[in-house]
This record gives structure tokens, C-alpha cells and sequence, in this order.
């Protein structure tokens, strides 16, 4: 059987992805010894897979060589199993590849069987999945939020983001949002009803900043020059929990806050997290995530791109604000 599949060809500039991944096709191989083969009904897109697309050695994951398949997160049913705990028709999610069928280890790729009762299993990569579980712990565990706390997120309209705000808001925290965009900061005020959002593509962005008020807790998906401002907003022991540095995928630039100082000022505590580091959390995470998912207090609207020759549009909305909430590609499984 022929499987079509994203192959990175080059490495990307900017966000010319055309440029750099190319739809290849080739036959299945036969299936080795603890593999299991997906037939994929959903790719997430992921920004942080952008630092994976670079050369860069000193990243927390070594660089994707040039010639694989794309690799990802996807969803979809087990078509062939030679793994233990996988049969034929298991829903699974699983890092594999950016195409109509992956073909993972079941160990090395993570998978997992997913309780088919979730009704919309696009769940699975929203809350009840990485962005889930990177929210969660973000702001409870590595920004260490208080009920009363004054929480401020960047990238708040995006997948990690949307939900950063509602979980911080579920702890009793005030949720603040930075995004970019009047649409974007209406979403997280009026339809999520959180404290308040700054946009930071309109003027006066330490305006705004100035008069939202000082914060605890910033969980920062952005870095850049919008770490700056916010640090010299912060309140005294304040945390600083690093998500990600979108603001550094694709020019290639790296985050140097000018602001540092403020660390020892304001006697900040800055910390990186990473989502691999707390896995094995995963199920306990994904039990809270899913008791506030099913009484609709945790919610996530999906951007969705039908196609697998279509991913590269949607995979280019993370780098461009082109999305709210979670980007999939949906195939036809
Ligand atoms: N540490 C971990 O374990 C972990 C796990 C998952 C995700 N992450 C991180 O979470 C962040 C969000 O990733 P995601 O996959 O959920 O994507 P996403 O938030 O759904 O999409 C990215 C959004 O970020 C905003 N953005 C893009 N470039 C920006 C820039 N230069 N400055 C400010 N905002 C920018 C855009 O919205 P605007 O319109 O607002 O610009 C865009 O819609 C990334 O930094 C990612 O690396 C970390």
C-alpha cells in the first residue's frame, strides 16, 4: 500500500514551509517487531515542532534530520499491532508521522490507547492532551498560582494559551491574556469571561500593560521583546514560567531579556518547563482536565484544515496568529 507523507526536504526559512517539506509517497514497510501502524484522522499542530525543523544542537530535542517524514502528534485507529497492549481498532494518540498512516514504536513514540467515550476526540489534543497537560502544570506546578493571584499569559488566544487562562481562572486566579488582535481579545474577555486581555499588535502595548496592573504569575509562550515589558511588570516574588519563545521560532533570533535586572529587584523566580519531564502525570492530569472538559468549564475551539495536502496552511496559522485555540488537520480515515 502506497502512504503519503510529509518529507523534510530543507530547512525552513521563516515561514516558508513550501520551500522545505515536500508530499512524498512511498509503500508501507512491513510492520518490525513492538511497531503498531495508525491510520492518522487527526495531525496536531504543534509551534514548538518549529525548533525541531532547525539545525540548532542545543535545543531540548536534537534537530529532525533532513530526508524523514515530518513527525507530530496524530490521532487515529490501530490498523496492524506487532505491540504488546495495542489491537486492531484501538484508538490511539501518538507521536508519529505527518501522514495518511504512521508507523511508530509503541514505546519510543508514546502511544497511547484512548478511551473511545470522549465524544469529540479532537478532546485528545486539545485539554486532554499536551496542551492540556502543559496549561495544568504550568500554572499550578511551575508557576506555583495562589486563589487571588494576578496571572497574565501570552499567546492566550492560542492552544496552550486558551486554556493557561481557564485553568488559572479554575484555581482562582484573576486570568489576564496577551494576543494578538481585537478578535482575539474579545474571545478571551467576552466568551471566556477572563479578567481582561492586552493586545499587543495595537498601540501602547506597556500602556495597556500599565494599566491591567502588576502580576505574579506570567506564563510566557512568547518571549522576546514582550518579556521585557512584562518584567518590569511584575509584582515582588513573582514567577516567571517559560513555556515557550514563539518570538524565536522563525527568525531564528535568541530571547535576551534587557530587563533582567528585574529578576533580583522584584526577586522573580524564572523557570523553564517542558512537557516530556511530567508524562508520567499524564493520567492524573488528564483526570482533572477531564472533570472540568465534561461540566464545560474548561473549553477549546478547534481550527480545523481538511486534507492532508493542506497542512502546511495550517501549520503556518502558528506562526502567523492565523488561529484560535487548537489547529488540526482532519483526514479522511
Ligand atoms: N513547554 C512545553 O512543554 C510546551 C508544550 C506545548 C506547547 N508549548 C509552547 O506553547 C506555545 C504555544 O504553542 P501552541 O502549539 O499551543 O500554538 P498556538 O498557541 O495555538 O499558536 C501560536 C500563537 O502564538 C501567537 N504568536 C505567534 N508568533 C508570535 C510572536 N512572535 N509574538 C507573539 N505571539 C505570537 C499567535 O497568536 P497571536 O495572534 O496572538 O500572535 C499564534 O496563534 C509555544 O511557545 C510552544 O512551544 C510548550
Amino acid at each position: 500500500m502506497q502512504n503519503r507523507f510529509w518529507r523534510i526536504a530543507r530547512r525552513p526559512e521563516g515561514t516558508d514551509f513550501a520551500a522545505a517539506l515536500e508530499l512524498d509517497e512511498a509503500p508501507l514497510a512491513p510492520l518490525g517487531a513492538g511497531e503498531i501502524r495508525i491510520r492518522n484522522s487527526h495531525l496536531s499542530m504543534d509551534a514548538g515542532t518549529r525548533m525541531w525543523l532547525t539545525d540548532r544542537e542545543d535545543g531540548y530535542q536534537p534537530p529532525l534530520p533532513l530526508g524523514i517524514p515530518m513527525s507530530g502528534l496524530v490521532l487515529g485507529e490501530v490498523t496492524e499491532s506487532r505491540a504488546d497492549g495495542f489491537a486492531p481498532g484501538d484508538l490511539v494518540r501518538a507521536f508519529g508521522q505527518w501522514a495518511d498512516v504512521s508507523t511508530v514504536d509503541a514505546v519510543m513514540s508514546g502511544a497511547i490507547v484512548l478511551d473511545p467515550t470522549v465524544t469529540d476526540r479532537r478532546a485528545w489534543f486539545g485539554p486532554l492532551g499536551m496542551n492540556g497537560w502543559t496549561a495544568l502544570w504550568g500554572v499550578e506546578q511551575t508557576g506555583a498560582a495562589k486563589p487571588g493571584e494576578r496571572v497574565l499569559v501570552s499567546a492566550a488566544a492560542g492552544a496552550t494559551g486558551i486554556l493557561a487562562v481557564q485553568v488559572a481562572k479554575l484555581l482562582g486566579c484573576e486570568a489576564w491574556g496577551i494576543a494578538g488582535g481585537v478578535a482575539k481579545c474579545a474571545y478571551l474577555t467576552d466568551e471566556l469571561g477572563i479578567a481582561g486581555a492586552v493586545d499587543y499588535k495595537a498601540a501602547d502595548v506597556g500602556g495597556q500593560l500599565d494599566a491591567a496592573g502588576g502580576f505574579d504569575i506570567y506564563f510566557d509562550n512568547v518571549g522576546g521583546a514582550l518579556l521585557d515589558r512584562v518584567l518590569t511588570r511584575m509584582n515582588h516574588y513573582g514567577r516567571i514560567a517559560v513555556c515557550g519563545l514563539l518570538a524565536d521560532y522563525t527568525g531564528g533570533g535568541r530571547t535576551s531579556p534587557r530587563e533582567f535586572d528585574q529578576v533580583l529587584m522584584r526577586r522573580l523566580r524564572i523557570e523553564g518547563f517542558f512537557s516530556p519531564d511530567f508524562m508520567h502525570e499524564g493520567p492524573a492530569l488528564t483526570r482533572r482536565l477531564r472533570e472540568w472538559t465534561e461540566v464545560g468549564e474548561l473549553v477549546m475551539p478547534y481550527d480545523v484544515t481538511r486534507g492532508l495536502e493542506n497542512t502546511l496552511t495550517a501549520y503556518a496559522k502558528l506562526f502567523t496568529g492565523g488561529n484560535i485555540g487548537k489547529v488540526i488537520v482532519e483526514l479522511d480515515a
